[in-house]
């Protein structure tokens, strides 16, 4: 099974299939958006704390978990048990992580329907098809039905491909692609008129609410969605890593990229939400709350877009062509962990297993679709605000309570053999050991 296991092909290639990974919705939908609703700064503030804190030292904990297993979460969590009790306990987290995975697929691919339907509306429009074009963008369960299926249907393709030529392949094209598009139209939006407001609320905090405990658990949900954590998508990724590679680094590299675009679409985002109110659009309530949270990107910033002329269209497709993109780069990751976590246990072949899996998912994603105004909400709220940093710290007591000490510096000598000297080694085992799993229910704790 070793010898036939993908492998990234270089740094580079793993660097962007993780960044890749990482940044997706999330970062420019979803961090934007929270932040909006949050008091801006303030929450900038936290998640960023939270980001460096307590995400990355998770994501560590996913690297160097695959790496060492060259496999599944399941298998990875059984590896490094000895007893009984803590292998059953490792098949029964793995497991979890696999099927909150398919889930958060479910609703994403939902989203990143939305999205290409956004931008081939912005195509319709420009070849002059009126009608097309409003169809696209109005919320109609034949138009999600048909762009969940389209959107799954592209994941699935690249998933089936394997990790070099599918993943790192479309990864490589696709991320260098995503950051230059998003500076471009960061850059021209903070040129229009109102963007100033915009900027001042997302840098100038508000210290009354950086201590509400729903900002925090916002906060650590965003921080751990943004960057794939709890379900073991970067553990499969750390398992397709080369021996020869730093973890630390790499994971930090994966860290940076992520916050940093996170970020820069703040930039974006926030500028051209006050740009919008500027031009008349409607963005908060009488109370001053954001007025909902979907409404942002797709009444918001196409309300912005119309306001600019032809111009507007091109930005318009720009920036859902940029969405569409992070998204996918994203969703294959998702796809991967059932469908590597089925070729190891089964003798499927990847391509089948990809559309087997991928079906089963997209069934579940109908049945959303269905029930949308229930279901949607839920799915989400229970996948990532709750599954993803619980699992995480599942994740982190199995490598600082269950796995040996030796064994894990054993696995990060391998590509930087300097690591017990460096300050990494003095504090990330003691950080995993204790303080993420205390501040995560600490988190929760305050926040029930
Ligand atoms: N991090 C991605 C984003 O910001 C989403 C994502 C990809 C993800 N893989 C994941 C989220 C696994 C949770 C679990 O949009």
């Amino acid at each position: 099974m070793q010898e036939n296991r993908g492998r990234f092909s270089s740094r580079i290639g793993f660097l962007l299939a993780a960044a890749g990974s990482a940044v997706g919705l999330g970062n420019i939908w979803g961090f934007p958006t929270q932040a909006a609703s949050n008091g801006g700064a303030a929450f900038l503030l936290t998640y960023l704390v939270l980001a460096f804190c307590l995400a990355y030292p998770v994501l560590m904990v996913e690297l160097v978990l695959g790496r060492h297993a060259r496999g599944n979460p399941i298998t990875a969590l059984r590896r490094i048990s000895s007893g009984e009790r803590t292998r059953a306990g490792a098949t029964l987290i793995g497991s979890v992580g696999v099927l909150v995975a398919s889930l958060i697929l479910s609703f994403y691919s939902i989203v990143g329907g939305w999205m290409l339907a956004h931008f081939l509306s912005a195509i319709a429009g420009l070849a002059g098809f009126d009608q097309w074009s409003a169809w696209l963008t109005g919320f109609s369960w034949q138009r999600n039905v048909l762009f969940t299926l389209f959107f799954m249907l592209l994941t699935i393709r690249i998933v089936s491909k394997g990790v070099e030529s599918g993943i790192e392949r479309w990864s490589t094209r696709l991320m260098p692609s995503l950051i230059l598009m998003l500076l471009l139209l960061t850059l021209y939006v903070l040129t229009l008129d109102g963007a100033m407001q915009g900027l001042k609320s997302y840098l100038i905090p508000d210290f009354s609410r950086l201590w509400s405990p729903s900002l925090i658990v916002s906060a650590l949900g965003s921080a751990f969605f943004s960057l794939s954590l709890g379900v073991g998508t970067m553990l499969i990724y750390g398992s397709y890593v080369d021996e020869s590679e730093s973890l630390p680094s790499l994971g930090a590299q994966v860290t940076l990229l992520d916050v940093g675009v996170a970020v820069l679409a703040g930039f974006l985002v926030m500028p051209a939400m006050y740009v919008a109110a500027h031009n008349g659009v409607e963005i908060f309530s009488a109370s001053g709350e954001l007025i909902s949270e979907d409404t942002l990107i797709f009444s918001v910033l196409p309300a912005l877009f119309d306001t600019m002329g032809v111009a507007g269209v091109l930005v318009g497709l720009a920036f859902f062509l940029l969405m569409s993109i992070a998204a996918l780069t994203s969703s294959i990751s998702m796809l991967e962990v059932p469908v590597a976590t089925l070729i190891e246990n089964s003798s499927l072949e990847r391509g089948r297993s990809a559309y087997l899996v991928g079906a089963v998912i997209l069934v579940v994603s109908l049945l959303i679709i269905s029930q949308f105004s229930s279901l949607f909400g839920f799915v989400v709220a229970l996948t990532t605000r709750y599954s993803q940093p619980l699992l995480g710290m599942l994740f982190c007591i199995y490598l600082g309570w269950i796995w040996h000490r030796d064994q894990v510096l054993q696995e990060l000598k391998r590509g930087s053999p300097d690591v017990a000297q460096g300050l990494f080694w003095k504090v990330w085992p003691v950080w995993v050991k204790y303080v993420c799993p205390v501040f995560v229910l600490l988190i929760f704790w305050q926040a029930l």
